[in-house]
């Protein structure tokens, strides 16, 4: 396993894009089971994730062909309706195959996904939403088995207790596209990779109204076709490095960061005293003038909410913001397995239910520290580009699920950063395995 390793303390200057949104990939791909036409994606960001999920593709019958590092072309002629518990159990996403494989076949068997790190992961509300087009649905024995001869269109309600759901508006909206009659889902998530999923589905054939609000109406058709879609750019990425710029008091500027996705990141940012400015629709710079930043308040909430996949690197900025700051996260209330790591470093962070008080403090120190989901783990790498010293960063592969080598698009920043080998890490620095 490698590790990474960083020494803190300089600012970052320069030009970096992100790639394409891993969170529009992962139901884009398993839309393409929906057709048995070819599906061209392009911009595909080159995550384990996404191969994985191309795996499981193969697995059920699909032929994926990967013509370059960022495209792929992905034709389901037949598919099997199985998706087994050896794949699903290692990654969650892949419960969006259960709307397609319903789509397609009118039937779907896939594993019931377990937990993870940043909490219980319900599945709840995309049974409900398939129970109410007809389907019947039964858990036994570890999976889900979805009958759904009677597809039909209904009304769904799929709002839940922490507001919409990302994966459960795509998967009932990809089985409404081939359902017959007309489907409106009510408070659907509007996060803009489903936005992109409803405009890939719309280059298939899909009739859909409503892209982008909480009200999707869509009218189910006999058949889609193939298409070539570009992925959007990913706004976590995005976020994640205009908030390495932030915490290491430096001058950059993202492309593929659109405005209108990053609104609320754009409007908290500002609050705690960046100077953002906006060279095109899709490209933001942030510069910090050597200034320490303002403690801000922040809850996340649904798009357009802050994101709650920027919540722990708000967290790390909000380790150094003089003053306190409180961070409470409604999406997934136990999704800080950041602060023990940040603790390590010298953050002074209490957490008191589903928020973290932040106390600033002038400088964080380096640390051999453990990555765990993969979005503290982005906190840990804008931790350690801040802190005096040097920081060791073990289990990496957190980080390779949602980021394409952010080590090699922060070095030309100026950051000290490599990739490097576990032996390569001083032995009494290494952390026993948990
Ligand atoms: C997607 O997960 C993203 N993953 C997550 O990104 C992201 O954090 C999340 O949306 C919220 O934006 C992918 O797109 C692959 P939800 P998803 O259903 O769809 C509750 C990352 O770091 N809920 O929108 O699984 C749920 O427990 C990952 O890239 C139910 O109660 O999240 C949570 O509290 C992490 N019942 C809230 O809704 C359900 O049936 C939002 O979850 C479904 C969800």
């Amino acid at each position: 396993m490698d590790v990474i390793h960083l020494k803190g303390g300089l600012p970052l200057h320069g030009r970096v894009a992100a790639g394409g949104a891993k969170n529009a990939a992962l139901p884009i791909f398993a839309a393409t089971l929906l057709t048995d036409e070819p599906v061209t994606i392009e911009n595909v960001p080159d995550l384990s994730d996404i191969r994985f999920m191309a795996q499981i593709l193969e697995h059920l019958g699909a032929s994926v062909e990967r013509k370059d590092a960022h495209s792929w072309v992905i034709q389901a002629a037949s598919v099997e309706s199985l998706a087994p518990y050896e794949l699903v159990r290692k990654m969650r996403a892949s419960v969006c195959l259960m709307g397609p494989l319903l789509g397609r076949l009118r039937e779907a068997v896939v594993s019931y996904p377990g937990g993870c790190v940043i909490g219980p992961r319900p599945i709840d509300l995309h049974l409900k939403g398939f129970a109410r087009l007809g389907c019947r649905v039964e858990v036994r024995g570890g999976y889900v088995h979805l009958d759904g001869q009677d597809l039909h269109g209904e009304a769904v309600f799929l709002g839940g207790r922490h507001g919409s759901t990302a994966l459960g508006t795509a998967n009932v909206l990809m089985a409404a596209v081939l359902a017959p009659g007309v489907t409106r889902i009510e408070s659907a998530a509007c996060e803009p990779e489903i936005v992109d999923l409803c405009h890939l589905l719309q280059a298939m054939g899909a009739k859909i109204e409503g892209v982008g609000g909480h009200a999707l109406r869509i009218e189910g058709v006999e058949k889609l076709h193939g298409c070539t879609h570009r992925i959007i750019p990913d706004r976590i990425e995005a976020g994640t490095f205009l908030l390495a710029a932030a915490i290491t008091q430096g001058d950059v500027t993202v492309a593929g960061a659109r405005r209108q996705d990053l609104a609320s990141l754009v409007d908290k940012l500002a609050e705690a005293g960046a100077d953002l400015s906006f060279p095109d629709e899709d490209t933001i710079r942030l510069r910090a003038h050597g200034r320490a930043f303002n403690p801000v308040d922040v809850i996340t909430l649904p798009h357009p909410g802050f994101a709650t996949d920027l919540q722990a690197q708000m967290c790390a900025l909000m380790t150094l913001a003089p003053g306190l700051s409180i961070v409470t996260e409604r999406v997934f209330p136990n999704r800080f397995m950041h602060v023990p790591e940040l603790q390590r470093m010298g953050a002074d962070i209490a957490i008191e239910g589903a928020s973290a008080i932040i106390k600033g403090r002038p400088a964080l120190s380096g640390a051999p520290v453990m990555a765990s989901d993969l979005r503290a783990s982005a906190a840990l790498v804008l931790a350690g580009l801040a802190a005096r010293g040097e920081t060791w960063i073990q289990r990496i592969y957190h980080l390779d699920r949602g980021y394409e080598r952010i080590d090699r698009k922060l070095i030309p920043l100026g950051a000290e950063i490599e990739r490097l080998p576990e032996s390569a890490m001083p032995k009494e620095l290494i952390g026993e395995e948990a």
